[in-house]
């Protein structure tokens, strides 16, 4: 009887973690800096696409505050000196794929930050964001993280 009862909360138990595992990415992907698989993949993505404007240390461009004689601006940091962490996972989502113009409903907006439909998969998305979080200190982290909650109850 109770190497039944070991064997049936050790089958809830997995059936909850397959459930919580499959949950987010039905809910349209996440991006986890706790998952070091995700974050290494991220890492790659993000040297590869984002590195040459945004710094190899996401560092962001030199005088990142000033706009660009076109009137554009320069790329921001991705690490807590930037301004990203200011935003919930789903926006910075929506920003990189489908561009900071679309999401924020600016028609016209001019940026030199590209959009990565049809250029990068949504799990490399996600997995750059993972990256992106990963460099965190963790009390950004946790802000970000308030944000999360708070984006996701409106
Ligand atoms: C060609 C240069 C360039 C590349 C490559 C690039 N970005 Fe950007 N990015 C920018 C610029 C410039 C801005 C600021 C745009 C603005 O506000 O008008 C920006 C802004 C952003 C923002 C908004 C940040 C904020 O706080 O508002 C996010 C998120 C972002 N980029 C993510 C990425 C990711 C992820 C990649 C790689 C997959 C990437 N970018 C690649 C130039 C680039």
């Amino acid at each position: 009887m109770v190497v039944l009862l070991g064997a049936i909360v050790v089958l809830l138990a997995v059936g909850a973690l397959a459930a919580y595992s499959l949950w987010p990415q039905d809910a349209g992907g996440y991006a986890n800096a706790d998952d070091p698989t995700q974050v290494a993949l991220g890492r790659r993505v993000y040297m590869e696409a984002c590195a040459s404007c945004h710094g190899e240390n996401l560092e962001g461009q030199p005088d990142w505050r000033v706009r660009l004689e076109n009137g554009r601006l320069p790329a921001p940091p991705h690490d807590a000196t930037g301004h990203t962490w200011h935003h919930p996972d789903e926006l910075l989502f929506g920003m990189t794929k489908i561009g900071i113009a679309a999401v924020a409903g600016l028609e016209g907006y001019e940026t030199d930050m590209p959009a990565f439909e049809g250029v990068l998969p949504d799990a490399e998305i996600w997995a750059v964001l993972a990256y992106i979080k990963s460099t965190w200190p963790p009390a950004v982290s946790a802000r970000q993280a308030n944000m999360n909650q708070q984006y996701q109850q409106n």
